[in-house]
C-alpha cells in the first residue's frame, strides 16, 4: 500500500496546463490571473471582495492591521489552531487571549468569550476548525454588545455552510480568511485570501499588501511618468500569477473534492458508530467542509498505541492542534495548558484521519481496518 497521509494536494493535467498558460504570459506577477481569481472567490463565496495574498498568515496579519489592532490591543481566539491566527496579532504588538474549546463540537466555547472581553478587546476571531463553522450568529451578537469585529479564521473552512450561507458571505463577520497551503481544500502551493464586504476595508487591505503603494491614492503631484510614491507603511504579500492560475483552475473542482469529502465521512462514521471513538458534533444549520476528520479516542495512551500501529503500516496521521498556549514561545510569554484545559485534553486524545479527494475507497477499508486492529491490539 502506498504511503498514507492526513491530507493531500489534488493537481490534474488541467491545473498543470493553466499554470504554464501563466508561465508563458507577460506578466507573471501582478497580471490578470490575480483579479480573475479574485473575482471568482469573490463570486463563489458572496463577498463582495477578495484580496488574495502570499499566505493564509499573511491575510490574517493584513486583515488585523487594516482593522487597526495595535499596542495594547487584545484578540480573542480559540487555541485549537495553527499557531499563525494568533501570531498575526503578536507581530502588530496586541495580546491573543484564548478561550477553551468544546469537547463535542470542538471549537471555541462562546461561554468563554464574553469573560476575556475587557477595554482592551479589539476582535474575536472564531476558527472553523476542520471545517465545521463557529456559532456566527451569537458571535456577532457578542460582538454587537461590546463593539468588536469579527474576523473569520475560515483557512479550513472554504465551501462549509451555515444557516444557507456559505463561509465567506460575511453574513456575520467583517472579514473572513482563507489558506490555500496544499493540505487545504484547494491549493496555490502557498497562498491566501481575505474575503471583505466594505470598501474602505478593502483599499486598506489592497494597500497593505503591497508596501503601502497605491497608484490612485498619490498625495503628491508626479513629477514623470515613472514617478511612485508610497503613503502607509505595507509589506510584499503579493500571490503571484502562477499561484492565482493554479486557484483558478482549482476552485472549478472544488465542490467535487468536497463531495468525496463527504463520501469518505460517511465511512468513517458508519465504521465507528459501535466503537469507543468520538467525533465532530454534527449540526443540522451546518455543512461541515471537512477540511480534517479528527476523532478523539479514550486517553492519549490509546490516542499513542493508534498513532505508532498506523504508522508502522504506513498511514500517516496527525494531532491538530497541540494548544497555541502549549508552545516555547507562548510559554515565555505567560500562556499556560492550565488556561484552556479543555483543549489540552483534546490535544491528548486527538488524532486526525486521512482525508483528501484522492483517498481511494481500498486505502479508506485499509486505513479502518488498522483502527480496529490496533484498538483490539
Ligand atoms: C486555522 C489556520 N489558520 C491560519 C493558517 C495559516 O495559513 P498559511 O499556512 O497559508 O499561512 C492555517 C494553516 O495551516 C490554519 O490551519
Amino acid at each position: 500500500m502506498d504511503k498514507i497521509s492526513y491530507g493531500r494536494q489534488f493537481i490534474d493535467d488541467e491545473d498543470i496546463k493553466l499554470v504554464i498558460e501563466a508561465l508563458k504570459s507577460d506578466s507573471i506577477t501582478q497580471g490578470e490571473y490575480v483579479p480573475l481569481f479574485e473575482k471568482l472567490l469573490s463570486e463563489y463565496t458572496g463577498a463582495r471582495y477578495a484580496v488574495c495574498v502570499s499566505s493564509g498568515t499573511a491575510a490574517l496579519h493584513i486583515i488585523y492591521h487594516a482593522l487597526g489592532l495595535g499596542k495594547e490591543d487584545e484578540l480573542i481566539t480559540t487555541p485549537n489552531t495553527f499557531a499563525a491566527t494568533s501570531n498575526a496579532c503578536l507581530y502588530l504588538g496586541g495580546k491573543p487571549k484564548f478561550a477553551d474549546i468544546s469537547l463535542d463540537d470542538f471549537l471555541i466555547d462562546l461561554n468563554y468569550i464574553e469573560k476575556l472581553i475587557n477595554k482592551n478587546t479589539k476582535i474575536i476571531v472564531p476558527v472553523h476548525y476542520a471545517g465545521l463553522t463557529c456559532n456566527m450568529e451569537e458571535i456577532k451578537n457578542i460582538a454587537d454588545k461590546y463593539n468588536l469585529y469579527v474576523v473569520e479564521d475560515a483557512c479550513h473552512s472554504i465551501g462549509s455552510f451555515y444557516k444557507g450561507s456559505r463561509t465567506g458571505s460575511l453574513k456575520y463577520s467583517n472579514a473572513a480568511v482563507f489558506s490555500f497551503h496544499p493540505v487545504k481544500h484547494i491549493t496555490t502551493a502557498e497562498g491566501g485570501a481575505i474575503l471583505l464586504q466594505d470598501e474602505s476595508l478593502y483599499k486598506k487591505c489592497i494597500a497593505l499588501r503591497s508596501h503601502g503603494i497605491v497608484r490612485e491614492n498619490f498625495q503628491k503631484t508626479p513629477t514623470s511618468p515613472t514617478y511612485h510614491e508610497m503613503q502607509i507603511l505595507g509589506y510584499n504579500y503579493r500571490m503571484t500569477d502562477l499561484q492565482a492560475a493554479l486557484g483558478i483552475s482549482q476552485l472549478k473542482k472544488l465542490d467535487g473534492f468536497i463531495k468525496r469529502r463527504h463520501e469518505i465521512v460517511e465511512v468513517y462514521n458508519s465504521a465507528f458508530k459501535d466503537m469507543n471513538i468520538k467525533t465532530q458534533k454534527i449540526y443540522d444549520d451546518r455543512i461541515n467542509s471537512q477540511h480534517l476528520f479528527p476523532v478523539l479516542f479514550e486517553s492519549k495512551t490509546i490516542r499513542d498505541k493508534v498513532y505508532y500501529y498506523l504508522k508502522e503500516n504506513n498511514i500517516f496521521t496527525q494531532v491538530h492542534y497541540i494548544p497555541v498556549t502549549c508552545h516555547p514561545y507562548y510559554e515565555q510569554l505567560g500562556y499556560s495548558y492550565k488556561d484552556t484545559p479543555k483543549a489540552y485534553e483534546f490535544y491528548e486524545r486527538e488524532l486526525s484521519l486521512p482525508i483528501y479527494p484522492s483517498l481511494t475507497d481500498s486505502q479508506l477499508e485499509f486505513v479502518i481496518d488498522n483502527i480496529k486492529k490496533a484498538l483490539a491490539s
